[in-house]
């Protein structure tokens, strides 16, 4: 099977949102069909289990990096770490602020979620400016931790974060690309 194909044939494009001009990929359809689910998933997990590529976290990024990274850290056995949105998380905190196809954010993780000698697998849904994913790599290495892939459903390869990401040193791993 063209697993890449298979997943791009699930991804809803909505034209003009949430601003003119935005080719919004939407993901939705992927996590709707339980059949394509599992073939998404799969992709990471069998990749992850690899011994040389196995983390010892993985953290999500806010919010639809949660739906995905932590059925992946479920399957590989490993715990899952949040990357939030500023103001959401309780106990002490790490952040970063860092500009978004449209607007900017701050992104906040808990002192205690990663330490020193971690390897720590970073999934998202997509990479556009590949701002989210810097900063939130940004947040884990302020803790001492090791980001040793960082990983997503789409690349936008248009606007430049997935180059962006690797020139940074950080490697990057994609499924579906929007050329
Ligand atoms: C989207 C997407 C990524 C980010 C990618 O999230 O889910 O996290 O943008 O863009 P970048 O590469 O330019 O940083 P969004 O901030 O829209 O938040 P949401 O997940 O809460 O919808
Ligand atoms: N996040 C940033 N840009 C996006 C896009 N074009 N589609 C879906 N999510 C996004």
């Amino acid at each position: 099977m063209d697993t890449s194909n298979y997943l791009k044939d699930n991804i809803r494009t909505v034209p003009d949102w949430p601003a003119p001009g935005v080719q919004f990929r939407d993901i939705t359809p992927l996590l709707q069909d339980p059949r394509v689910f599992r073939v998404l998933i799969d992709a990471f997990v069998h990749r992850y289990m690899t011994p040389e590529l196995r983390p010892t976290v993985v953290a999500g990024l806010d919010a639809r990096g949660f739906i995905i990274g932590s059925v992946v850290a479920y399957e590989l056995g490993l715990g899952f770490v949040p990357i939030r949105k500023k103001g959401k998380l309780p106990f002490t905190t790490v952040e970063e602020t860092y500009e978004l196809e449209y607007g900017s954010a701050t992104v906040e993780l808990h002192t205690d979620a990663v330490k020193a000698g971690d390897r720590v697998l970073l999934i998202d849904d997509l990479i556009a400016t590949g701002g989210t994913m810097m900063a939130g790599a940004r947040l884990l290495e302020k803790l001492g931790a090791t980001v040793m892939e960082g990983a997503a459903i789409v690349d936008l390869p248009e606007l430049g974060g997935s180059a962006r990401l690797k020139a940074s040193g950080l490697p990057l791993f994609t499924l579906v690309n929007f050329a």
